[in-house]
């Protein structure tokens, strides 16, 4: 048993070592994160067991169509998901990459993420490919609010007196015309491209890994569970939470850093 586990152990102390390699050689290097980031500050991702597309079926409260149909309806998976993110921290994982961008070893964040946790965990450079809920804009009017402008309003109102929306991308909205070019640009001409916490299956921001690899990238992956991603684009697959991988790769990237810098 013991043996077993110090096999385990130093093959991912071997992998670890091997993606902070990737990352120092890299001169353009991107991060692609899913809610699998921040699962660990608390919030559910959408399609692990129990997560948020168990209890509430995307087709029904995820959709513009449904927004529009029944705004009310959808509110009350919205406010049970405003209530989570409002108390969420960022964990060891978003800190890590707060880190990576100060150390200039990552130039930007692409989430898909609308938690706000990487900003809060330190990155400064991050796109945010399925919008923010920190906004609320009416579909009618196109008014804009503060959602804590709006905060105890269930649901919240415009002026106009129509129901308002909060500024995330929902299934059948188009995707932030600036995010997604930037993010396009930044994929083809990555050296490096860290995937952390996403099932890759929604698109088109599913569509970077394959992007960044047909541009000769190294792909380094971090999930807690094989995906569709890594018997085919990934080349570094770290098996587990991220909130304790990421600080291991930062650790040996650091002391790699410093090797370099003291030689
Ligand atoms: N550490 C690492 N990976 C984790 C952790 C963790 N602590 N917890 C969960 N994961 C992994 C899961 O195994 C899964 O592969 O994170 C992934 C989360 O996948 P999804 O729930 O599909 O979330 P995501 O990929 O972000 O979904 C993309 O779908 O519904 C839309 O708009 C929504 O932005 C979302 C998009």
């Amino acid at each position: 048993m013991a043996e077993d586990l110090l096999k385990r152990h130093s093959a991912i102390q071997g992998l670890t070592e091997a993606a902070a390699d990737i990352l120092i050689r890299s001169q353009a290097t991107l991060a692609l994160t899913g809610a699998g980031i921040s699962v660990e500050s608390g919030i559910p991702d959408f399609r692990s067991a129990g997560g948020l597309w168990s209890r509430y079926d995307p087709a029904e409260y995820a959709t513009i169509d449904a927004f529009r149909a029944n705004p009310e309806k959808v509110w009350q998976m919205l406010m049970e998901m405003d209530a989570i993110v409002g108390q969420a921290k960022p964990n060891q994982a978003h800190l890590a990459l707060g880190e990576l961008e100060a150390m200039r070893l990552l130039d930007c964040v692409i989430t898909q993420n609308i938690d706000n946790l990487h900003q809060a965990g330190g990155s400064k450079n991050v796109i945010e490919y399925h919008g923010n809920s920190s906004t609320l804009s009416c579909l009618w009017c196109g008014k804009t609010y503060k959602a804590e402008e709006k905060r105890g309003e269930t649901p919240p109102r415009c002026t106009c007196r129509n129901i308002l929306k909060p500024d995330v991308v929902f299934f059948g909205e188009a995707i932030p015309e600036k995010a997604m070019r930037r993010s396009f640009d930044l994929a083809s001409s990555a050296q490096a491209l860290l995937i952390i916490g996403t099932s890759a299956v929604v698109s088109p921001v599913n569509t970077i890994p394959s992007i960044a690899k047909r541009n000769g990238a190294k792909i380094i992956e971090v999930n807690k569970e094989r995906t569709h991603l890594t018997d085919t684009l990934t080349d570094i697959f770290l098996q587990g939470n991220a909130g304790e991988i990421m600080p291991r790769i930062v650790a040996a990237a650091k002391k790699k850093k410093e090797g370099v810098t003291s030689s």
